[in-house]
């Protein structure tokens, strides 16, 4: 299962998918991890992974829509079978999900359809919820929505900030994700034919 993994940030999921794969533990082939912006951490341990990256910056464009366009292109030079969202923080296109079959993953840290959006962690913390998590799913063009895949829930503790919550998120959402997509490899999550529904066969 070939997948390109899209990050925007620091990576530290990436990293864990790429440990998985490089220890033996996951079999996919990063065929490439690609970027919106320049100079982020995710690309740089992928260069260190010597995996194949690519940015399509953002800022480079004049249009969304022409961005989107672009980046759509330069993810279907590696013809995926799944699209990864790790940590990318921006809203693709419907053309975008349908050129890839509905087969873009994404991980969120919280337990949709509870607190979307790019500040999932502050967001619950604020409301002063007692239990989040996270979730993975596959996307479709809105806010974190889309069919949900895997789900775990994360207990707040009364001296949590956002930044230790995060932490602890991000270590149970890296193994859903691995997880997920050791499934999907194995076959035992069948990938939407579009970005409407999802079937499985996992247990
Ligand atoms: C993850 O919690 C992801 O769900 C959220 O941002 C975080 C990415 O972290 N959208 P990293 O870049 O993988 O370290």
């Amino acid at each position: 299962m070939r997948i390109v993994v899209l990050v925007s940030g620091t990576g530290s999921n990436l990293q864990a998918v790429i440990d998985a794969v490089q220890a033996g533990e996951l079999d996919v082939e990063i065929a490439a991890v690609g970027a919106d912006r320049e100079g982020t951490y995710g690309i740089e341990r992928s260069d260190e992974a010597g995996l194949e990256t690519f940015v399509v910056n953002f800022n480079s464009f004049e249009t969304r829509a022409e961005w989107d366009a672009a980046l759509t292109e330069r993810v279907a030079e590696y013809a995926p079978d799944v699209v990864v969202s790790s940590g990318f923080m921006r809203i693709v296109s419907p053309d975008f999900i349908e050129r890839f079959g509905g087969r873009y993953l994404n991980t969120h840290p919280a337990l949709l359809p509870a607190f979307p959006g790019a500040h999932g962690v502050r967001d619950a913390l604020a409301y002063g919820v007692k239990v989040t998590g996270c979730t993975v799913h596959w996307a479709d063009a809105g806010v974190d929505t889309g069919p949900i895949i895997a789900q775990e829930a994360v207990a707040v503790e009364s001296d949590d900030d956002e930044e230790s919550l995060h932490e602890r998120i991000k270590v149970v959402e890296r193994r859903l994700l691995i997880d997920v997509l050791r499934q999907l490899s194995a076959g035992k999550l069948i990938a939407p034919s579009s970005a409407n529904g999802v079937q499985s066969s996992a247990s």
